[in-house]
């Protein structure tokens, strides 16, 4: 397995991103989902190639982006993908709006499941629909999907269902069973689930990930996957998204799109998810066991110096949830973060729920980590 190492700060402060722009050098970036390691070094030959053949033209067709996704798709998790159901576009949030937008009319409920990646609450208003919001349940130990609710939604009209599996900023891996219930009703009241499947690809060794359209027909037949290499390879911006149908009624919503969706994927983006989704297994394996080192220690760091913060491990991707309410700082905590120039994500930015909560994200270096919550611990 590859050895992933975060890089330096003095090299990562030359990148252009919004993780490295957006704040003055004396703050650690915690905050937007990108990582701190370097590309896998397959992608970074594959970009440079098609660079070098002067290959920047339009992208002619979804096909060896669905291959290599299918491919990807049954070596990683058994779930069998016809390669001829993949359609591509720029980024994950393009799918949601696209997809929503041909399984809702305008003013239908949308549920989602709070707290939830902040931009889930605008992009079911830019596709036109009205946000339902039906919250996790927590008994303080775990959180799951309220089936109950939802069937309360669904009954009331909603008309589609956006979920995040894994949860973003929770980490939670979501249960076969819970996904095959959630089919169910589906099917009952003939709602689409539009499955957002971003940090699937970075589920670590402590859970099963579960695609959505390998639980049941049921879930075949109203399901859309939406994900991307672009999160587990930090391939944000080259653009290429995969939307994924499991049925004729799926896949209709998606050739219901007009052409200029599929035509605003990325050359680049195309190549580069390509070189992941074939060539990038160890690569990824690397990193996710960076991800879970990295865990450990934010573990282990607020263990001994921040007790009062409550945070429970993720199961996927590199973000915590991290619960300030019993250290009173405030309904925003990240404001007094930054004040110790340490840039979190506002809970409340996720819904309702993320008051007195902050999402930090933690693939960067243990020194990075280390510094941030010693700032965080002597505020
Ligand atoms: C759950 C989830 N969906 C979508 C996105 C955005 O993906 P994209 O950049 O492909 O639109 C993110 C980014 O962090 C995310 O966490």
């Amino acid at each position: 397995m590859t050895e992933v190492h975060a890089e330096s700060l003095d090299s990562l402060r030359d990148r252009t991103s919004e993780k490295w722009v957006r704040y003055p050098d004396d703050v650690l970036p915690l905050f937007v989902a990108e990582m701190d390691y370097p590309l896998a070094p397959v992608i970074a030959e594959a970009m440079t190639e098609r660079i070098r053949h002067s290959d920047t033209g339009y992208v002619a067709s979804p096909v060896l982006v669905g291959e290599a996704f299918a491919g990807f798709a049954e070596r990683r998790w058994g779930w069998i993908v016809d390669a001829a159901s993949v359609r591509t576009t720029t980024d994950v949030s393009v799918c949601i709006v696209e997809t929503l937008r041909r399984a809702i009319r305008p003013g239908d409920g949308v549920v989602i499941n709070p707290p939830v990646y902040a931009p889930f609450f605008h992009l079911v208003t830019e596709a036109g629909g009205a946000v339902v919001e039906v919250p996790f349940l927590d008994d303080g130990t775990a959180y799951q999907l309220d089936l109950a609710g939802i069937e309360a939604a669904f009954a009331a009209g909603a008309r589609a269902l956006l979920l995040c599996n894994p949860q973003n900023p929770l980490g939670l891996v979501h249960s076969a069973e819970s996904l095959s219930a959630l089919a169910e009703l589906a099917a009952r009241y003939d709602v689409t689930v539009v499955s957002d499947e971003i940090h699937g690809l970075l589920t670590h060794s402590t859970a099963t990930f579960t695609p959505f359209l390998s639980v049941s027909d049921a879930a075949r037949e109203y399901g859309v996957t939406v994900t991307s290499a672009s999160k587990a390879f930090n391939l944000a911006g080259v653009k290429c998204a995969v939307m994924v149908a499991g049925s004729a009624r799926s896949l209709a919503l998606l050739d219901g799109m007009s052409e200029e969706v599929l035509w605003r994927t990325s050359i680049l983006g195309m190549h580069a998810s390509v070189a992941a989704l074939t060539h990038g297994d160890d690569w990824l394996d690397g990193t996710i066991a960076a991800i879970e080192t990295s865990k450990a220690l934010l573990g282990s760091l607020l263990a001994a110096e921040l007790p009062g913060v409550g945070f429970r491990a993720p199961d996927a991707t590199y973000l915590a949830w991290l619960d300030f309410r019993s250290l009173g700082w405030g309904r925003d905590p990240s404001i007094r973060a930054l004040d110790a120039r340490v840039a979190l994500n506002p809970g409340p930015d996720f819904g309702t729920q993320g008051r007195g909560f902050a999402r930090l994200n933690f693939a960067c270096s243990p020194e990075v980590l280390t510094e941030a919550i010693h700032r965080l611990a002597s505020t």
